[in-house]
């Protein structure tokens, strides 16, 4: 089985969210089961710079840029394409958006020229002795592709094209841009149609894929079901269902080597579900980092999260009054909506000591949060799977969650004694925290129960074993049939 896995970030050399870490993650464990995967990523400063000695493979020009694909070695063996191309991806810093905040102006090209190199590769011209027989999408930078080998034509009598599948990790970015791009995209006329890239009015990146894929895949089984709503399904629920039969939820794993706190290096001491003492030491030590006060008995909750309406951390701003009063410490690494950032931020100057905040991306710090705190947090409107739950249960750490997504499918309430891992509320209201806040605090003090809580969830099982799989199966499948 032969696998090209094309994607727009990969931790921990370019990393927005969670997308980073599952191509760090998934295609090694894919490798690992004896799938020949590949990765096709744009060669950023980033990449260039871990990767001096890749090699030039072939040249191509399209959507009015050349771009030359290099070959290289990532962990295990497993090979990397790099596509370079130094106006589209040679800039510094976040792979989508300029220093303002909004996305680069020419995003439609540089995704569009990913794409379409992603489905030369997997159609019957492509250049390389390497033919995949599936061509594995993720997210609307990359959604294009089968768009591509529907409507390009391929040459004649050579080789199939791959089976595609695409895979939502978060439907609220779609890739939406004006019709004039349609011809430098080198789409023709007929593709701007309903049952084509059209999208209310717009060209839509995201709906190509879930049009045109052979398979579709989301991050979570709950949030397969979600988008399929018109609650949830962000105007493209109707082409969801249409194509129900073909979309299946598969739950992400975590990294268990990268996310480990019997080995993580960024700890102030590592321990494990039989070693427990070290927990508290960490504690201690992100207090201290963090300039929160050593006072006794009073719950540390953690918060590690892109700060945007999706991630619902407007409700903590709203019952700070209150975490203060009950006593809680509250420490948020974060960064994203700039007055969300000032809102956390007047937080720390109003409880200096027990509210600390730290807007930027840290990796470490991440780490660092999930074996300090007590508890974790994540109050999400919506999330396709949700990582940090996973990494906080690994950790020791139960997380509190909204029922939805991935956290619905990972985190059960610690009222069911057997099996309760965590907290969860069904209604995203400040209330509704606040009680569920107040419940954690209450077992938190039970500290005996608190333990089998604890160790509830770093013995489960996180690891990317099932969901490879899960998708080996589909891979299986597809070639089948198609
Ligand atoms: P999403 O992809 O929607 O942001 P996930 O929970 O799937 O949500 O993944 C988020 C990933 O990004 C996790 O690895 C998390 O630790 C990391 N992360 C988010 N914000 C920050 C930050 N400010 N600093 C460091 N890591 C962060
Ligand atoms: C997205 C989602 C998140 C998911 C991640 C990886 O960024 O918001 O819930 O875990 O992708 O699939």
């Amino acid at each position: 089985m032969k696998v090209l896995f094309v994607v727009s970030e990969i931790a921990p050399w370019v990393k927005t969210g969670g997308l980073g870490d599952v191509a760090a993650a998934l295609p090694p464990a894919m490798h690992a089961a004896g799938i020949d995967v590949r990765i096709l990523l744009p060669a950023y400063p980033a990449l260039k710079a871990a990767f001096p000695d890749a090699v030039p493979l072939t040249s191509f020009s399209a959507l009015g840029h050349t771009a030359t694909l290099h070959a290289a070695t990532i962990a295990q063996g497993m090979p990397l394409y790099l596509l370079e191309c130094d106006a589209c991806f040679g800039r510094l810093g976040n792979p989508y958006l300029g220093p303002d905040g909004d996305g680069w102006p020419d995003n439609a090209l540089r995704f569009g020229l990913l794409s379409r190199v992603a489905a030369l590769l997997a159609g019957g011209a492509s250049p390389l002795d390497w033919r995949p027989d599936i061509l594995h999408c993720n997210d609307w930078q990359t959604a294009l592709a089968p768009a591509y080998l529907h409507y390009l034509p391929q040459q004649a009598g050579t080789v199939k094209r791959a089976a595609t599948v695409m895979t939502i990790h978060n439907l609220a970015f779609q890739g939406l841009f004006g019709r004039e791009l349609l011809s430098a995209l080198d789409l023709p006329d007929h593709a701007w149609a309903m049952d084509g890239v059209e999208y209310y009015g717009q060209l839509s990146f995201l709906k190509a894929g879930l049009q045109f894929a052979d398979a579709i895949t989301t991050v979570s089984p709950t949030y397969a079901r979600e988008i399929q709503t018109v609650a949830a399904g962000m105007g493209l629920d109707g082409l969801l269902r249409y194509r129900a039969r073909r979309l299946t939820g598969i739950l992400n794993g975590i990294d268990t080597r990268q996310w480990d706190p019997a080995t993580d290096p960024y700890l102030a001491t590592t321990y494990a579900v039989d070693r427990l003492a070290g927990k508290s030491a960490n504690k201690a030590a992100l207090r201290a980092e963090m300039g929160l006060a050593a006072t006794k008995k009073m719950p540390l909750v953690g918060i590690v999260s892109r700060l945007t309406e999706q991630k619902g951390l407007d409700l903590v701003i709203d019952i700070a009054r209150e975490l203060a009063a009950l006593p809680v410490q509250l420490a948020v690494l974060g960064n994203g909506e700039h007055e969300m950032e000032a809102a956390f931020r007047t937080l720390t100057a109003q409880w200096p000591g027990q509210f600390a905040v730290h807007i930027g991306f840290e990796e470490r710090l991440a780490h660092r949060i999930e074996a300090g705190a007590d508890l974790f947090l994540m109050p999400s409107r919506f999330e396709p799977c949700g990582l940090n739950q996973m990494y906080s249960l690994r950790y020791g750490t139960p997380p509190i969650v909204h029922a939805t997504g991935g956290l619905a499918d990972t985190v059960i309430d610690a009222a069911d004694t057997r099996h309760g891992n965590g907290f969860v509320f069904s209604h995203v209201t400040p209330a509704a925290l606040l009680a569920t806040i107040r419940r954690a605090v209450a077992l938190w003090h039970n500290t005996p129960r608190w333990k089998t809580l604890q160790r509830r969830g770093m013995s489960a099982d996180f690891s990317w074993n099932s969901p490879t799989q899960h998708y080996t199966d589909l891979y299986q499948t597809l070639t089948q049939k198609t």
